[in-house]
């Protein structure tokens, strides 16, 4: 069987972790139709003393513990044998943010993942290896699953085939459409015409497509303007 374009492979000391919230809804449907593909190896597996030892105290002291190089460099050349073409990802706040324009970028690759714990790895690793390394936001999680899970997760959603309106996968917020490119999203209403006394706004009830396309637009540049003026330069 050959693997599907995306196929990912996730190096990690949970394993037990994946699929996790990719084994439901559009990912999960996607995964069962091999749309995409994804396995795990455990890190602990590859290392090489009794004690199965992925860690050690930090030289130059300090607090926590640091990944060995040693033990991730044979976890990663066993999925190097899975998976020979593949990108490699480290998460660590360190990295360059993630961002719709990388989804689309690593949603035509196949990756492999390195998901760090404690303090992170030896840096010796991301010298030899130069993955590409990648945070999910200013913010310090607890290791690097659950930042695999955004990347895949976005990436997911734009494999062909996955979700059925593409339409809304271009509206919508960080899309690539034209107008409301770079945009956080105008917002959206449903039934009732009204709730608690509030009335979804005339111009939505209106059929007139013109006006409710600049409403959409200029509602997107306003909560943006507000919001994430950093978007707008
Ligand atoms: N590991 C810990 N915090 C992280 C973050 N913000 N992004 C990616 N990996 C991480």
């Amino acid at each position: 069987m050959t693997n599907p374009a995306f196929s990912i492979v996730a190096l990690t000391l949970f394993p037990e972790m994946f699929p996790g919230p990719l084994g439901h809804s559009l990912a999960g449907k996607a995964l069962e139709k091999g749309l995409w593909q994804l396995k795990t190896l455990q890190i602990r597996d590859f290392a090489t003393d009794k004690h199965k030892t992925v860690d050690d105290t930090p030289y130059g002291g300090g607090a926590g513990m640091v990944m060995r190089a040693d033990v991730i460099d044979n976890a990663l050349k066993a999925a190097k044998t899975q998976l020979p073409k593949a990108r490699l990802i480290y998460f660590t706040p360190r990295g360059v943010p993630f961002t719709q324009k990388l989804a689309h970028e690593l949603s035509q690759e196949s990756l492999i993942l390195i998901c760090g714990r404690y303090e992170g790895v030896d840096a010796r690793l991301l010298e030899e290896y130069e993955p590409l390394e990648i945070s999910a936001g200013d913010y310090v999680l607890s290791g690097g699953e659950i930042a695999a899970f955004v990347l895949l997760d976005a990436c997911v959603r734009l494999l062909p085939g996955v979700m059925g309106d593409s339409t809304s996968t271009h509206e919508e917020s960080f899309g690539l459409a034209t107008d409301f490119a770079g945009l956080l999203e105008y917002p959206h209403y449903t039934k009732p015409p009204i709730w608690n006394e509030r009335a979804v706004p005339d111009v939505l009830l209106s059929g007139n497509h013109k006006e409710i396309g600049d409403w959409r637009l200029r509602e997107a540049k306003k909560v943006t303007k507000a919001r994430r003026p950093d978007l707008i330069g």
